[in-house]
């Protein structure tokens, strides 16, 4: 199945605002020791990766001369010349990836690690970190540290072993560790990381459940978990991360139960996707107070019931999914509703809606044509009933894709009507929409 483009879209965007920091990082005058530890990193990775050119470290070849601060992927602060930021990531890595583009990392630590004292900033996303033990470790010994981005860095398993007795790098805003393989339960010492503002778990292989410590990460704005196979309920201390714009829990995952009153709590929220879980009964009537969503991805659970009224109050979505649920009822409080968003132009309107594979009933209103943003309908395989008249069609002229299929609905256009949208649209009109 096709992710579709808008969620790909914003998903892609906000990664790579991951880390929005609003700090200046000065290039000051560099210290020795940072300096020499700098070196010997070079040195390893040259001499680990030296046969291999799809593990191109050109770009190293910036770092020679007195002042660290000015290599690539350095910076100081200009005040006290320690480093503060070291991005290890490969700047010239793009997707598609080749078979073997890990920086080997040597030696099998982060020991180095401490030789840095001020550290703000660390990135070894893409450096094979498999054989290095106690990175946690290690990582506590940077009191400073505000960006910690791990992703893809082969690291498996150990992430509980590795708890220490007392946490030290709780003002850390970022946390990647996207794609890694800890296949383990949640480690409680990331609930205490409490000045959390990103956390970024997807593809991981996290099982269980979440705990109710999520609630403590009060300052969470973005939090991927999807890609993973977490269980269970969520947590009614969700209802606590009142700052949340981003949440992700889609594929892989079964979390199970209902969409809870206190999701309503979320009003920052932009973007819900939790796509094939096994989420349960009615959608709560609050979720009309969700007053920022602009995607919000349900589809392929189990939600019955009717569509809460309250939903047509959405004015900010741009992307609605509930595909694939069991959910009753009529649409015309959904596209009344959002149609209204556009007359009095407090939305940047819908532009696909995904209802297929319901049991949704009724006719559809010719409200439907005010949605004039609309490029991908899909209301196939529920019971809806009545006749489609040129007047449902009449504004949608972005309209690309539609599909009408396995309902009781008739179609009376006339035999010279011209519909508003492309010949693309007009052909699949034509042949399968109404199969
Ligand atoms: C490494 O990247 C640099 C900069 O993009 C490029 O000039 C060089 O040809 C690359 N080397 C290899 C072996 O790919
Ligand atoms: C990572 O490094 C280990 C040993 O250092 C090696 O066995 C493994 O193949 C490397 N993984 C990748 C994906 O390069
Ligand atoms: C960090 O915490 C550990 C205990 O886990 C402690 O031994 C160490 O001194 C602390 N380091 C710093 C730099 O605060
Ligand atoms: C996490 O916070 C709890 C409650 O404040 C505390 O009991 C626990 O020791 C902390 N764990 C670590 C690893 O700091
Ligand atoms: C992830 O870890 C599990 C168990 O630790 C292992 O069975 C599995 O092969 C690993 N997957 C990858 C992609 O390395
Ligand atoms: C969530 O917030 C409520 C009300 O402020 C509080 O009683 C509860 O302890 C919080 N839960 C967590 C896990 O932080
Ligand atoms: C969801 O519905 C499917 C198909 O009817 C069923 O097999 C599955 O057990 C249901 N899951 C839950 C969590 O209710
Ligand atoms: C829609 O289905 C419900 C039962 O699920 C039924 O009570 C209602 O009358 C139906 N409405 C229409 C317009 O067919
Ligand atoms: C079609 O959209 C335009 C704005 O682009 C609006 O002025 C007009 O009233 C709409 N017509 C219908 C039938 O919805
Ligand atoms: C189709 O629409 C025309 C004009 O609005 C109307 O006269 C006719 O009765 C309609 N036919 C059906 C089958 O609804």
């Amino acid at each position: 199945m096709a992710f579709p483009f808008p969620v790909l879209f914003i998903a892609v965007s906000l990664l790579s605002a991951f880390p929005p920091s609003c700090e200046s990082y000065g290039h000051g005058s560099c210290i020795e020791s940072e300096r020499t530890a700098l070196l010997s990193i070079k040195a390893g990775l040259f001499q680990n990766n030296n046969n291999n050119n799809n593990n191109n470290i050109s770009w190293l070849s910036s770092w020679t001369g007195r002042d660290c601060c000015q290599w690539q992927g350095v910076a100081c602060n200009q005040e006290s010349g320690h480093v503060i930021k070291l991005n290890l990531r490969n700047p010239y890595l793009q997707y598609p990836y080749p078979d073997d583009y890990y920086f080997n990392m040597p030696p099998n630590d982060l020991r180095w690690l401490s030789g840095f004292t001020a550290l703000r900033y660390l990135d070894l996303s893409y450096v094979n970190l498999s054989k290095v033990s106690g990175w946690l470790h290690d990582v506590n010994m940077l009191p400073s540290l505000r960006v910690l981005k791990l992703s893809d860095a082969q690291l498996q398993g150990g992430i509980h072993a590795l708890t220490p007795a007392h946490l030290n790098f709780t003002a850390l805003r970022v946390l990647d560790l996207t794609y890694n393989n800890f296949s383990a339960t949640f480690p409680q010492w990331m609930f205490n990381l409490t000045s959390l503002e990103q956390l970024g778990l997807s593809s991981n292989g996290f099982h269980g459940s979440i705990p109710e410590n999520i609630g403590r990460l009060r300052n969470l704005q973005y939090l991927d978990l999807s890609r993973n196979v977490i269980s269970g309920e969520i947590p009614e201390a969700f209802g606590n991360l009142t700052l949340l714009q981003y949440f992700d829990a889609s594929w892989g995952n079964t979390f199970s139960g209902k969409l809870l009153e206190t999701t309503a709590n979320l009003v920052h929220l932009q973007v819900l996707y939790l796509t094939r879980n096994g989420i349960v009964g009615q959608l709560p009537e609050s979720i009309g107070k969700l007053s920022s969503l602009m995607e919000l991805d349900l589809s392929e659970n189990n939600i019955s019931g009717t569509l809460p009224k309250t939903m047509g109050n959405l004015c900010n979505l741009q992307y609605l999914d509930l595909k694939r649920n069991f959910i009753s009822g009529p649409i015309d409080d959904l596209l009344n509703g959002l149609s209204e968003c556009f007359e009095n132009k407090e939305s940047n309107g819908l532009s696909e809606l995904h209802l297929g594979e319901n049991r949704l009933n009724g006719t559809v209103p010719e409200s439907l044509s005010r949605l004039y943003k609309m490029e991908w309908l899909d209301l196939r395989a529920n019971s809806l009933t009545g006749t489609l008249t040129e007047l449902h069609f009449a504004n949608l002229t972005d309209l690309q894709i539609m599909d009408f299929s396995y309902n009781m609905l008739q179609l009376n256009v006339t035999e010279d009507w011209v519909p508003p949208f492309n010949a693309r649209g007009h052909e699949r009109f034509n042949s399968d929409v109404f199969s």
